[in-house]
């Protein structure tokens, strides 16, 4: 894993409104990067031939996801935040759990979404280089509040964590 310890440079021109990364040989290598882009701390990865790019620290307290697993749930592939494992998918950035109706004999866990909470971002290749489009969907996503505090640099760590 790195933080922005790319020493290189795109070959290729950015798309339109991206940051460069990495070099894809750099990001495989390594399978996971973060980076300041933009005043945003964002995770790069890569996995089963896919780039990904995410809001780095989790929604609920502020974990570091470039330390944890990836996981399929449900038939979604998953970040698993090594702090509390909330399972957040890597596409949409929502938060998936499971659940039992008690009425339901027997009871059977049922996968469930909290809806988005982590802010996922656009990761675009370009010949050998890979570029990361920032998601800037209007309204609030709930691991936008670490960004805010970066930017007016407060504290990062909380200590309680949010249902
Ligand atoms: S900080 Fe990620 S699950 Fe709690």
């Amino acid at each position: 894993m790195s933080d922005e310890s790319s020493s290189s440079s795109p070959a290729s021109p950015a798309p339109p409104s991206s940051h460069f990364i990495a070099k894809k040989d750099e990001i495989i290598r390594a399978g996971r990067v973060t980076k300041l882009v933009n005043g945003r701390e964002v995770l790069v990865l890569h996995h089963d031939g896919v780039f990904h790019a995410l809001d780095m620290r989790c929604y609920h307290s502020g974990g570091l996801l470039q330390y944890g697993d990836i996981e399929e749930f449900n038939g979604r592939l998953c970040i698993v935040c090594p702090w509390h494992k909330y399972k957040i998918t890597l596409a949409e950035g929502e938060n998936l759990y499971q659940a039992v109706d008690p009425k339901e004999k027997p009871p059977k866990p049922k996968w469930l979404s909290k809806g988005v909470k982590q802010r996922v971002h656009r990761a675009i290749e370009v010949e050998e280089d890979v570029f990361v489009r920032l998601n800037d969907a209007p309204g609030r996503i709930e691991s936008d509040a670490y960004q805010t505090q970066h930017r007016a640099g407060k504290s990062q760590e909380k200590t309680t964590p949010k249902k």
